[in-house]
């Protein structure tokens, strides 16, 4: 792999999928890792991520040096940069000078690693400190305002440097210094594709799952779906799906998940009708929190049954061993490198599943991330709308209804999320979009007239957003006639509901669900 080293700000993740948009797998490991421990995973190349502005700073975390000894290609990016000019022996001066945003690097000498780069190019600065001196082998590439020596690299050491961000969009060109690094410095070929990794789970999951029961619990999501098709591809019949349907579904959505994955993949599926169940636990309780915890765990239970209707259905078979997780990379990433993340909500994974549970998991797209996940759906042929779905929680509706959940409450909440959907798909804006909830203020009401007559209706919120994770996004700035639609249609097909409203807030501060 190509280690992507995190110094604790947020660009390693960011640089982890740059480096695979380029077809080369990269891992992210923490600076508290040993130079012997990331050699230990044999790396073809090391990435030092940005991360603090100074490398004087009081406890500025450093490199071990061996790590520039072990003749591993490295590159080394905006605090990486300093921190490797000065472990190689350059000078770094703390100049009092910021650079921050948008900025000209001047390129004298584009060299291998800036190879393509016209005389001046606009990159993304974000840095107090800067290189003054490059160390004892290293040609200066480029120089801007604050930054004397703004690039550099050494050949022969297989080591180069950008004091800016080339791995943000804002530097234009930063994805092929990254690949020239990757290709032309570091010499990896660019071999990481869907295929590959199909074919490498497939072989893992085989050695791991032998001849044992498998289930999963699909959730109409994209995750577990392709998970599953994994899965199915490498253990075919000994897997079972579980569909668990809660009530707090969209419409169509039992339907899209019975219908579409099964005629995808043939694999057998059970589907646990749960909605009175899950109606009845949630009987009542309007904090966000509890009903996040009960969803949860009536989760489990309708699970567990679902588990022993298919051992009953079939005593004689091998023993039921294993569970499949959507886990994805940013999961293992967060959940790794978490010193004290506060929890700001208690996501339940479908399989967010308690320690006593006697299953091992089987998580094939734990190095994945979301857009990969894609790729790999596409590559095993599931339909194209499955692997484009937009995320929608495991709690469904019942976190998108600000108040008590009752079944009339959703079902006016089904309705309007049903228009905006279709409206902002025929507005081609399904891609632009990273999903749209649709929350209902069950408890607000306010007046309105129609038809010559007062209404005191509940207002519905559109909360379009943009996102490339889900951890930062935008609001989308979707066009006024395409709210025009959605607003006219909600307020004229479902009576309960007189006002549309647009949630123009970024995340941070608010989150994207509403609960
Ligand atoms: P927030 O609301 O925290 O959501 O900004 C970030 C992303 O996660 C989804 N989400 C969940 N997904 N179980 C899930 O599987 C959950 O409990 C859950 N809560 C939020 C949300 O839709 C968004 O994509």
């Amino acid at each position: 792999p190509v280690l992507v080293v995190d110094f604790g700000a947020q660009y390693a993740q960011l640089i982890a999928r740059r480096v695979r948009e380029a077809n080369v797998y990269s891992e992210i490991v923490p600076h508290s890792m040993s130079a012997a421990d990331m050699l230990a995973k044999d790396p073809a190349g090391v990435i030092l991520s940005g991360g603090p502005s100074s490398v004087y700073a009081d406890g500025a975390p450093s490199i071990d040096p061996a790590l520039f000894e072990a003749g591993v290609p490295v590159m080394g990016i905006c605090y990486g940069f300093q921190a490797m000019a000065q472990a190689m022996g350059g000078t770094v001066a703390q100049t009092g000078l910021r650079e921050y945003g948008r900025t000209q690097a001047t390129v004298s000498e584009p060299g291998t690693a800036l190879a393509g780069s016209p005389g001046v190019q606009e990159v993304w600065m974000s840095h107090g400190d800067s290189v003054q001196s490059a160390p004892e082998g290293f040609t200066v590439l480029a120089t801007t305002e604050g930054a004397p020596v703004a690039a550099f690299e050494n050949l022969e050491a297989r080591m180069c440097g950008v004091q800016w961000h080339p791995e943000v969009k804002h530097s234009p060109l930063g994805q092929a210094a990254i690949e020239n690094f990757l290709y032309n410095v570091a010499g990896i070929q660019p071999d990481w594709t869907s295929a590959n990794v199909i074919d490498e789970q497939v072989e893992r999951i085989r050695a791991q799952v032998g001849s044992a029961r498998v289930i999963c619990g699909l959730s109409g999501g994209v995750d577990s779906a392709v998970a599953a098709a994994i899965v199915q591809k490498a253990v075919g019949d000994q897997l079972t799906c579980v569909f668990v349907d809660h009530g707090l579904l969209r419409e169509g959505e039992a339907e899209q998940v019975e219908r579409d994955y099964v005629a995808a993949t043939g694999v057998r599926l059970v589907v646990a009708d749960e909605r009175e169940r899950f109606l009845e636990a949630l009987d009542g309780v309007t904090d966000p929190e509890t009903k996040r915890k009960i969803i949860g765990r009536e989760f489990i239970r309708a699970f567990e049954a679902a588990e022993r209707d298919i051992v009953a259905a079939a005593p004689e078979g091998e023993p039921v061993r294993f569970l499949v997780q959507g886990t994805l990379y940013p999961d293992v990433v967060e959940s790794g490198g978490g010193e004290g993340a506060a929890n700001i909500k208690s996501h339940h994974n479908v399989g967010g599943l308690p320690e006593d549970l006697e299953f091992e998991l089987v998580e094939p797209l734990r190095t994945l991330f979301k857009d990969e996940v894609r790729a790999v759906g596409a590559e095993l042929g599931l339909p194209e709308d499955m692997v484009w779905r937009q995320p929608f929680p495991g709690p469904g509706l019942g976190i998108r209804i600000i108040g008590a959940v009752t079944e009339e409450r959703l079902e006016i909440l089904r309705r309007a999320d049903a228009i905006a959907r279709d409206e902002l798909t025929k507005a081609g804006l399904d891609r632009d979009i990273w999903q749209c909830p649709v929350v209902l203020l069950a408890d607000v009401r306010s007046v309105g007239v129609q038809g010559d007559g007062r209404t005191y209706g509940h207002p519905v919120v559109l909360r379009p957003v943009s996102s490339e994770d889900a951890m930062t996004a935008d609001w989308t700035r979707v066009p006024y006639e395409t709210l025009a639609h959605i607003s006219n249609r909600i307020t004229n097909e479902v009576a309960e509901v007189n006002r549309v409203v647009l949630d123009v807030t970024s995340k941070p501060p608010g989150t994207i669900e509403w609960e």
